[in-house]
């Protein structure tokens, strides 16, 4: 029987019924519809301590740090489809996304530095899409936020997939008041599925 995809549902919202987790949820119905295994991450259950730039892991490609993301490495680099989730704060991803983004470091030392072939171009290729909402309208909003994202994903070798973005959302549940939105969310998650 040929495997499910394994999709990891990144939550990066502090917030528990907010936007940004009725689209992360809506992605995961899609790709559940179309057989995918789905795990999800709350960030904010978890304890992930801010980098200390002490390059421990230039040597192993290991984090010295033991905390929850010891739990979510392997996870990362089990997924065939990432979906991170966050909202803008202060034009960037959450503290709690940004927390593990840096931790993803020790990956970073894996691929570039020990050279690890399970993260050249002969390892697993994974696929990352980017859900994220904002309470302004300005041009500019996501900028920050996509190349933070797109070069996290790099280091576990996810293609940049797509991403699902929503300017004026502020209020829990503003999203609501986009229709399109839930639907764009579960197609989102439905075709990254498909192709894989
Ligand atoms: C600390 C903080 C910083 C924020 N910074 C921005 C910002 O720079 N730009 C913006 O458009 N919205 C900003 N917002 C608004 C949130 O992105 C917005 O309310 C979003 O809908 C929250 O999503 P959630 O319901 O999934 O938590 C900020 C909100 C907070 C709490």
């Amino acid at each position: 029987m040929k495997e499910a995809v394994k999709v990891l549902g990144i939550f990066g919202s502090p917030r528990r019924g907010g936007n940004t987790e009725i689209l992360l949820e809506e992605a995961l119905r899609g790709a559940e519809k179309e057989g995918a295994s789905i795990d999800r991450l709350d960030l904010s259950d978890f304890v992930i301590t801010p980098c200390k730039e002490c390059h421990g892991c230039d040597d192993t490609g290991k984090c010295i740090i033991l905390d929850d993301m010891e739990k979510i490495y392997p996870k990362l680099l089990e997924a065939d489809v990432v979906i991170l989730a966050s909202p803008i704060f202060f034009y960037g991803v959450t503290a709690w996304a940004k927390a593990l983004i840096d931790r993803s470091q020790a990956l970073w030392a894996k691929k570039y530095l020990l050279k690890d072939p399970s993260l050249g171009k002969e390892g697993k290729r994974r696929r990352g899409f980017f859900i994220s909402v904002g309470a302004t309208k300005g041009q500019k909003v996501f900028e920050g936020s996509i190349l933070t994202v797109k070069y996290f994903f790099d280091v576990f070798n996810a293609d940049y997939a797509g991403e699902l973005l929503f300017r004026g959302v502020e209020a829990k549940g503003d999203i609501l008041k986009h229709p399109e939105a839930l639907q764009q969310a579960f197609e989102a998650g439905r075709r990254l599925v498909q192709n894989p």
